[in-house]
């Protein structure tokens, strides 16, 4: 009988996943600081600035005051609210607080709402270089992702969209700015992937953690294209974090704008039973910062003056074709070393002491067997000769981490002569 078999192998679908190159650069770069003292961080996307200061009193006033107790799973009225207001004057989007979610964090919020829009046998596009978070939450969900191309500055290719798709799409995934490339998504060619989503019945997911970080243009908002809608004909969820724009990474942050009402009824649901609701005093912390936004200002022109200042070396040693348009990386070419980006970035980790994330593990393609089980996810692909540096950091250790970068490149070319 079945059940008395207790030494049955038991492999859930999670195991054929692991946990990303990005944790995996982190937890190296860990290990070696611990190891062999400070290194200069140029792996996650952990900005040299803060957040408001008022942020944080904020926070200590609702733990002190009792604020305290458990709330609404979509989150507290007054702070969806004033998202409400922000996304209707920043991003040109008409989401009243009904059809919003307060999440701890964008990436719960994502991870939720593929959830919410997973269907058996549902396949979504997503870009060929990615967020590697994005692929573990759709295969968590259920889904099978299909990659559709970019163009030559890394930007979503409509054409290669129209042709990664099939019967079975059902979402199509957005992120600009784009965490690696830093691409960006104009408002003709979202208007173009809107028009194809619509007459294909599809979802969009519009990920837009790095809003406040556009430099080369003005950030679109793909939902703003829907703005009077019916709400139960749209298309567009949109997906926003208080972790970049206003630096509140540990806070855990996020919310959603739902396209449909349905969808809306799902997702109450999925977050009843992922997180009955998020934390209350986090909420009011985010009313707060939501009065500070003016700090952007400045959090934008330091990073741009980062990329301004600091990436030019990287294109004149021909490692980088075009400064990023927007977000907090870049992603150099560094394969005329000779090297791949994971063994590149353990030398640079081990004998320069800079932590970069090697681009495999952002252009993973997950492989399944004829009965439809996962294979062991792996790294590689297009982004194999590239690494991933963040340039939000702090600039005197961006400008010497980019130094050695460079070097190192320099170096192994000559070796190779
Ligand atoms: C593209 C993208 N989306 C979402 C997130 C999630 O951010 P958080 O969960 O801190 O809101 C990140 C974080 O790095 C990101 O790069």
């Amino acid at each position: 009988m079945a059940h008395s078999t207790p030494q049955a192998p038991f492999f859930p679908e999670a195991s054929a996943i692991p946990t990303s190159w990005l944790y995996e650069a982190f937890r190296r770069a860990n290990e070696r600081e611990h190891r062999a003292g400070p290194l200069i961080k140029l792996h996650v996307g952990e900005p040299a600035f803060g957040p408001p200061e008022s942020v944080g009193r904020a926070l200590a006033e609702a733990v002190l005051d009792g604020r305290t107790r458990y709330i609404d799973v979509q989150g507290l009225m007054e702070l969806r609210e004033a998202i409400s207001e922000k996304l209707d004057t920043v991003n040109g989007i008409d989401a009243p607080a009904d059809r919003l979610f307060v999440t701890p964090g964008s990436c719960q919020g994502l991870s939720a709402l593929l959830r919410t829009l997973a269907e058996p046998g549902a396949e979504i596009l997503m870009p060929q270089i990615h967020w590697p978070v994005h692929l573990q939450q759709a295969l968590l969900a259920g889904l099978r992702p299909v990659f559709y191309g970019l163009d030559d500055t890394l930007a979503p290719d409509v054409d290669s969209v129209r042709a990664a798709s099939g019967p079975n799409t059902r979402i199509l995934l957005l992120n600009s700015p784009s965490n690696p490339t830093g691409a960006l998504l104009s408002r003709e060619r979202q208007t173009r992937l809107y028009e194809l989503a619509s007459e294909r019945g599809w979802q969009i997911v519009s990920d837009e953690a790095y809003e406040d970080f556009v430099y080369a243009s003005e950030h679109v908002s793909i939902a703003s294209l829907e703005r009077g809608l019916d709400p139960s004909r749209r298309l567009v969820n949109s997906v926003f974090t208080f972790s970049k724009g206003l630096a509140m990474t540990g806070y855990r942050l996020g919310y959603v704008a739902v396209a449909r009402p349905q969808v809306c009824d799902a997702m109450r649901m999925v977050q009843e039973s992922s997180i009955i609701a998020p934390s209350a005093p986090i909420q009011y912390a985010g009313i707060s910062a939501l009065h500070a936004r003016e700090s952007i200002a400045g959090n934008h022109a330091f990073v741009r003056e980062n990329r301004d200042r600091m990436l030019p070396a990287l294109t004149e040693a021909g490692l980088l074709p075009a400064l990023p348009g927007g977000g907090w990386y870049a992603m150099a070419d560094i394969s005329s070393s000779g090297m791949t980006g994971e063994q590149f970035a353990a030398e640079l980790l081990h004998k320069e002491g800079v932590a970069v994330v090697p681009g495999g593990g952002f252009s993973a393609c997950p492989e399944f067997g004829a009965d439809g089980t996962l294979r062991p996810l792996r790294p590689g692909g297009v982004a194999d000769g590239l690494v991933r540096i963040a340039f939000c950091a702090d600039r005197d250790q961006l400008a010497a981490g980019i130094e050695r970068i460079v070097a190192l490149v320099q170096r192994k070319q000559k070796e190779a002569r």
